[in-house]
């Protein structure tokens, strides 16, 4: 196991009701730029629920709407402006992964003198941020409780992490029940990106970092059995919890602390979402089973066993390489069974035109991976998931 330091500096507020504990901004000052994406905290109430409690709390309300999808640098650009025009204080983000990286942006954006994109482009920049907040509603990235915003500029085909200890939000409330509107779609695609963490932390190189392993197994255990109750049943409250939960540990550094190792399957999908702006999870549904069956080699069968074993109960008197084939089948049938895309022409992609700019973008990232990757090797995975 390597050194570490481990620092979650997040609140969390977990349940139902939790949502009063919002009244606790108030720690930080006075005017909160509230950050929401294209509408569903309208249609749910939740909008409502919170102004209430932030006006309640004798706090001054601005607000930054229609944060898309991917958000885009444009909008963070938006909300520093009206952060240095009002002089606010904190930033309260309702929403899902792209709502909380946004508003993580913006504070950290407003703390800083020059354009908010050269954050993104060098996270060590980020010398300060507003104090950041979130309510959220969508289970899947764990931004609600890690240092990490993925920022797009759609005009430049980049999606960058910008990733700093000052953006790690002061609290969070975690209620299930937000989560009951979520689609079906979305739903699947939030445990596909979920369950990516995990595994992009499981298959590490750094020797008995076993805590960390048993903990991966026991979570991807809980999407598995999870994952398809809250698609088939949104208002499940345990379904809804126990996925909110994982969502929120597979990032926060619990896993990865000791065992570090490049995350690769996450920089080629971002490729994936920078040229054509699809849904992440959805993205490494896709990608996952075909980055497996690439890695999979008699050097790495052990560890898939190990996966196959622990995550998917295979047994029997079968060799290390069969019970890892099996392992990859069982992911890629997963994932089918949540409805997720399993090829790029499913999302869209109608040609392969851009395999080689993507990969070329993907590999310096991926070249000190678990098993390392040079451009061939993702435009091979590219081809594969076509
Ligand atoms: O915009 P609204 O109207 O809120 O609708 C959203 C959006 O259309 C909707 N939604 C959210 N909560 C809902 C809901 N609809 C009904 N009921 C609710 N309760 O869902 C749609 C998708 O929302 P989005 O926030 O984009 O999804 P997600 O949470 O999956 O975030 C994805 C973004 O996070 C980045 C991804 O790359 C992508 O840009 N990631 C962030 C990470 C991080 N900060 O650590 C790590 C991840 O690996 C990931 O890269
Ligand atoms: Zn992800």
């Amino acid at each position: 196991m390597n050194n570490f330091t481990y620092s979650i500096p997040t609140r969390i507020h977990f349940g139902r009701g939790q949502i009063s504990h919002l009244a606790e901004l108030a720690e930080s000052g006075k005017k909160v730029l509230v950050v929401y994406g294209g509408g569903s905290i309208k249609r749910t109430g939740l909008y409502g629920e919170a102004m209430a409690l932030l006006r309640g709390a004798g706090l001054e309300v601005f607000e930054l709407s229609g944060v898309e999808p991917n958000p885009r640098i444009g909008t963070v650009r938006r909300g520093v402006e009206l952060c240095r025009a009002e002089n606010i204080d904190m930033v309260l983000a309702v929403g899902g992964g792209s709502t909380i990286d946004c508003a993580k942006a913006v504070a950290a954006g407003a703390r800083y003198p020059g354009d908010a994109w050269e954050l993104v482009l060098d996270s060590s920049l980020v010398k300060d941020a507003l104090p950041i907040y979130s309510v959220l509603t969508l289970a899947a990235t764990g931004s609600e409780m890690d240092g990490i915003a993925v920022i797009s500029d759609f005009e430049k085909n980049e999606k960058l992490s910008l990733k700093s200890e000052h953006i790690k939000p002061r609290m969070s409330v975690l209620d299930p029940t937000y989560t009951f509107s979520v689609s079906k779609r979305q739903t699947a695609a939030g445990t596909a990106d979920m369950m990516s963490h995990v595994l992009e932390n499981y298959f590490t190189n750094v020797e008995h970092a076993d805590v960390q392993a048993r903990f991966c197994e026991g979570l991807l255990r809980t999407v598995v059995q999870w994952g398809p109750v809250a698609v088939e049943q949104p208002e499940n409250y345990d379904a809804r919890a126990n996925l909110m939960w994982t969502g929120s540990m597979a990032i926060n550094g619990l896993l990865s602390n000791g065992a570090e190792v490049p995350w690769c399957v996450h920089p080629i999908e971002h490729e994936l979402s920078a040229f054509y702006d699809i849904t992440h999870g959805e993205g490494l549904a896709i990608l996952t089973p075909h980055w497996m069956d690439h890695v999979l080699s008699e050097k790495t069968a052990a560890k898939f066993a190990q996966y196959g074993r622990a995550v998917w109960d295979l047994d029997g008197d079968q060799n290390d390489m069969d019970i890892a084939r099996e392992a990859v089948a069982c992911t890629r049938a997963f994932f089918r069974r949540l409805g997720l895309p399993s090829k790029l022409r499913d999302v869209g992609i109608a040609d392969g035109s851009n395999f080689e700019a993507m990969a070329a973008k993907a590999a310096p990232r991926c070249g000190t991976a678990y098993v390392p990757l040079g451009k061939d090797d993702i435009v091979s995975i590219f081809r594969a998931a076509f």
